[in-house]
């Protein structure tokens, strides 16, 4: 257990990273609903480190997802990390439903949010790993001054709203620069990155600083699942950091 940021969050080893491989998250977004039980299991047993949940509102992207209801079920089909990811409007007013239903990590977007600094510090006042994302047309500058409260970054490497786009290279340079930050001012926050990570996209990715990979079509569209998941874990095994 890691009761670092004042709640208690279950099994990851957020206290190892960087570490030697990086942690995959499959994306929930592309399993079988139908067998949501089942495929959650299966990502379980095939090593995921995290879940990730993808949350959509119908305005801040124009999909609709699931709600702290279903994140209240997901909860008790697993001990995995639930890594939440808001894709919403104003994400403040719903953050602690969001941490009551079982969401250990909760990131925001920057764009979605009318205060920033408001709403990280309601997400951390819930006791979850605080993140923040930002969208492909959103430089880092807009991060900038909210680094240091943030646990998570979450690059995003595809416009958010569906699964199985292709994977946008600008992200990479997203990547080294938040990277730099965080070593200029000795911040801690994990570099995570979402969108069209494959075993072809993997290792660029980690290279230039990536330490979780979210990966949806490319976990649930091959099983058995442990086969995707050793291939994105193999494939960005060596950090080698990009100069
Ligand atoms: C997109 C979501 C992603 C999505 C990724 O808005 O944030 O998490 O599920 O799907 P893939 O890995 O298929 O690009
Ligand atoms: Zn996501």
């Amino acid at each position: 257990m890691d009761r670092s940021c004042g709640g208690v969050i279950p099994l990851i080893s957020w206290s190892q990273l960087p570490s030697e491989r990086p942690l995959v998250a499959p994306s929930l977004l592309s399993a079988d609903f139908s067998r949501l039980g089942e495929e959650i299991a299966a990502v379980e047993r095939g090593g995921a480190d995290l879940l990730h949940l993808d949350v959509m509102d119908g305005h801040f992207v124009t999909n609709l997802t699931m709600g702290p209801v279903v994140i209240r079920g997901i909860r008790k089909l697993t001990k995995l990390f639930l890594d939440t990811h808001l894709m919403v409007v104003e994400p403040g007013r719903l953050v602690r439903d969001f941490r009551a239903a079982g969401a250990d990590g909760i990131t925001i977007h920057v764009e979605a949010c009318k205060d920033v600094a408001a709403t990280l510090a309601a997400v951390r006042e819930t006791g979850a790993r605080v993140g923040i994302s930002l969208n492909p047309d959103t430089p880092v500058a807009a991060l900038e001054p909210y680094l240091p409260a943030v646990d998570l970054v979450l690059v995003m490497s595809v416009y958010p709203g569906r699964g199985g786009q292709a994977f946008m290279p600008e992200a990479l340079l997203k990547l080294k620069a938040l990277l730099r930050l965080r070593a200029q001012h000795q911040l801690r926050f994990v570099l995570e990155v979402d969108g069209g990570i494959h075993p072809g996209t993997a290792a660029a990715v980690r290279a230039h600083g990536a330490e979780v990979l979210v990966a949806g079509s490319a976990v649930f569209g091959h099983p058995p699942y442990e086969t995707p998941i050793r291939a994105l874990r193999a494939a960005g095994a060596a950090p080698g950091l990009a100069p």
